[in-house]
């Protein structure tokens, strides 16, 4: 089977690496990818934005199947434009693809199934708004209705900084996708990420993870993409992964089936773990990044025929195991980021790294220029280790993070710390 993956992240690599672990896989090609990727997949430079353009490649080069990483296509609606020209694909639809981008819709579909979360109010004025946030105090959470890369949240801690993202917002901060606003109670506990892969009807849990969107140690200073996880983690246990499958993965897929839109893909649930249970924060209708870096290292099944039986309605009966070890990455960015950020700049010791036991170094932003690796964006290399424990797979990765030779790029050097702290406070 030859198979079209699309996205050049750190995920996209790690989709790749598993997907290359299939046996139905004849050929893997990845459209736009990175030096990474090349090394295991066919590259190929077609725009995910020209559907026209990814169907002529489809048809062109007999593609059986198309995995979309990233979450633009999605909402943008390639799985339809596939679809209607007879290509499979894996991910959600348009309209499905909407939980992740907006957040009023999902806050709507939240009320209509009943799913925990936070209190909210939706607006399209400023005065509106304002006047909602002064009502309810602080600390409050300002949102961005659309699409705005992880940058359209403010979790204000005094009604100043709510009304001063309030404005932000509708003077145009994150365009089109401010035009709407969404303000929230602020919800307290520990944060997790949750993956189930769905193909409609039937839902079958993948893994937990955390995320670390600080950019520095201690979680301190501004929000970024992701700066490294660990999966599983102790804040979902097998208890909790129930009540999340129960409360909100479970009567999500069923109120879009309702509708007559179903969800066919993976769905990433952004939660609060509070007091009392599980809180949504967030849908993203697609594989985390960089929690992908984490989860695909334990997954023992197989990827490419979970996508499939997803795409053909037959998950039922299948199972997905994963690896009883905890897998860890640390991401690896060029200096400035998320703020600006050289490229060019070149980085070694990546085969040294990557040959240590149990360790995978999955490239995110990288190029090759005159055969040398060379960053290519902000969040460069995602750097995983398995280990036995938490801290275990922390130590290996942070090992194999100092054989890379890149001066011009920083890491966080905590990756893990809650599970890290629970380790050595249990003994
Ligand atoms: P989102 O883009 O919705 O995932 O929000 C980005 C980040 O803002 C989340 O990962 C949380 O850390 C934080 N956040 C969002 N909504 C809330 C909330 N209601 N309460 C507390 N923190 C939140
Ligand atoms: N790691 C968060 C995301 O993929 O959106």
């Amino acid at each position: 089977m030859h198979v079209l993956l699309i996205g050049s992240g750190g995920r996209e690599h790690a989709i790749a690496a598993a997907l290359r672990r299939s046996p139905k896989l004849t050929r893997l090609t990845c459209a736009p990818g990175n030096a990474g990727i090349a090394a295991i997949a066919d590259l190929a430079a077609v725009d995910p934005a020209d559907h026209a353009a990814v169907i002529a490649f489809c048809k062109a080069e007999s593609v059986d199947f198309v995995v979309i990483g990233p979450e633009a296509p999605l909402v943008a609606g390639l799985v339809d434009d596939l679809s209607t020209a007879g290509i499979k694909a894996f991910g959600p639809k348009r309209e499905p693809a909407r939980l992740e981008g907006s957040k009023a819709f999902t806050k709507e579909l939240c009320t209509e199934a009943g799913i925990p979360t936070a209190a909210y109010g939706r607006f399209s004025d400023a005065e509106a708004a304002r006047a909602y946030v002064l009502g309810r105090g602080a600390p409050i959470v300002v949102k961005a209705d659309g699409l705005a890369a992880g940058k359209g949240v403010v979790v204000a801690s005094s009604v100043g900084e709510a009304l001063a993202a309030v404005d932000a917002c509708f003077s145009g901060a994150f365009g089109a996708a401010g035009a709407e606003v969404v303000i929230e109670d602020c919800l307290v506990g520990e944060e997790a990420s949750f993956f189930a892969i769905t193909d409609g009807i039937d839902v079958l849990p993948l893994a937990a993870a955390q995320d670390h969107k600080r950019v520095g140690d201690g979680d301190q200073g501004p929000n970024t993409g992701g700066m490294g996880a660990y999966s599983p983690t102790p804040v979902v246990d097998e208890a909790m992964e129930m009540r999340i499958m129960d409360e909100i993965v479970v009567p999500t897929v069923r109120c879009l089936a309702r509708r007559g839109t179903p969800f066919v893909g993976v769905l990433f649930a952004g939660l609060m773990i509070e007091r009392d249970g599980p809180k949504l924060i967030e849908y993203n209708v697609r594989f985390g990044d960089p929690e992908t870096e984490v989860l695909l290292p334990r997954l023992k099944s197989d990827l490419l025929e979970l996508m499939l039986a997803s795409v053909e309605g037959r998950l039922s009966g299948n199972i997905a195991n994963f690896d009883e070890r905890t897998a860890l990455t640390v991401m690896m960015a060029a200096d400035g980021y998320p703020g600006s950020y050289r490229k060019g700049s070149r980085i070694e010791g990546l085969d040294e790294a990557a040959a240590l036991p149990d360790v995978s170094v999955f490239h995110a932003g990288t190029a090759v220029n005159d055969g040398a690796i060379v960053a290519n964006g902000g969040r460069v290399l995602a750097v995983t280790a398995l280990g036995d424990s938490v801290s275990e797979a922390q130590a290996k990765a942070y090992a194999a993070v100092d054989r890379v030779r890149w001066p011009d790029g920083f890491c966080r050097r905590d990756i893990g710390w809650r599970a890290v702290a629970r380790e050595k406070s249990a003994g």
